[in-house]
């Protein structure tokens, strides 16, 4: 098993990319922390995630990623029950869908928060039992809107997405002396239930299915595996990277 003995925190993995990053970490033997907002949803992932493999185990804490007292007490738990981190995977992240002239300040305040004052204070206060553990692999989920100004997304989130690219490669170099890794993942747009809407509009599923030079969407497993792999050992020298899982999206 690819992860087994490693102990990560995932956020925003109650539903969506974050569940299925933890499930395939479970997969792979690791101990997973299912941190979201939403308790019901993440205390039922959890439950589901715990009896995937017979080592490691699933639990649920609830965490607000814009709140540092809430970090703060969540990595406690973790030093508490495990002793150790190994992995912050920050995925939780939002997106209010309206262009830079009709996007309230409010929405820009909250995009802001959730999609970057989120990882940076997760790194922040993950940095020290990182360090205790003999190092570690942090992962930022980005998008093809972290590489390129994407003209189907908003301003907003790009913006978001651009600044964590960049926060993954500072941390990156000034953490390496550490045995810290951080590296972000950028996936095009994955086929979830949430996006059925968006493709029963005849339009805009071809503009979704005609940026992607293998033709189709990605799925949330296509996603998860390469953040299976950047958390394992076998990338133990990939460090500042900022890897596309888009079919060539970013490559035209
Ligand atoms: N779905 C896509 O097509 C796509 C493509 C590229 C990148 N992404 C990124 O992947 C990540 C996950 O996307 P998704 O489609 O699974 O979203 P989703 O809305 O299905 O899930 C997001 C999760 O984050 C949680 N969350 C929201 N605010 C939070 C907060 N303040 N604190 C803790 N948890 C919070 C939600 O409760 C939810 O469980 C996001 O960062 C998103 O930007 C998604």
């Amino acid at each position: 098993m690819r992860l087994a003995n490693k102990v990560a925190v995932i956020t925003g993995a109650a539903q969506g990319l974050g569940a299925e990053i933890a499930r395939r970490f479970r997969e792979e033997g690791a101990t997973v922390y299912i941190c979201d907002v939403n308790a019901d949803e993440g205390e039922k992932t959890a439950l589901a995630l715990a009896k995937l493999s017979s080592i490691g185990g699933a639990s649920f804490l609830k965490l607000d990623v814009t709140s540092e007292e809430s970090w703060k007490s969540v990595f406690e738990a973790v030093r508490q029950k495990s002793g150790r981190l190994d992995v912050l995977v920050n995925n939780a992240g939002i997106n209010i869908r309206k262009n830079i002239e009709e996007m309230p300040v409010e929405s820009l305040d909250a995009m802001l928060a959730v999609n970057i004052k989120g990882p940076f204070l997760g790194i922040k206060h993950a940095l020290p039992l990182l360090r205790a553990s003999g190092g570690g692999s942090i992962l930022n989920m980005s998008s093809v809107c972290g590489i390129i100004g994407h003209k189907y997304t908003n301003e907003t989130y790009t913006t978001t997405k651009g600044a964590l690219t960049l926060l993954t490669k500072s941390i990156a170099t000034r953490y390496a002396k550490d045995n810290i890794r951080c590296n972000s993942v950028h996936p095009s747009t994955v086929d979830t239930p949430l996006l059925q809407t968006v493709l029963s509009d005849p339009v805009r599923r071809a503009e979704r299915y005609g940026e992607v030079p293998l033709g189709r969407l990605a799925t949330a497993t296509d996603v998860a595996n390469a953040f299976v792999y950047l958390a394992s050992d076998e990338a133990a020298f990939l460090n500042g990277v900022a890897l596309p899982v888009d079919g060539g999206t970013t490559a035209w």
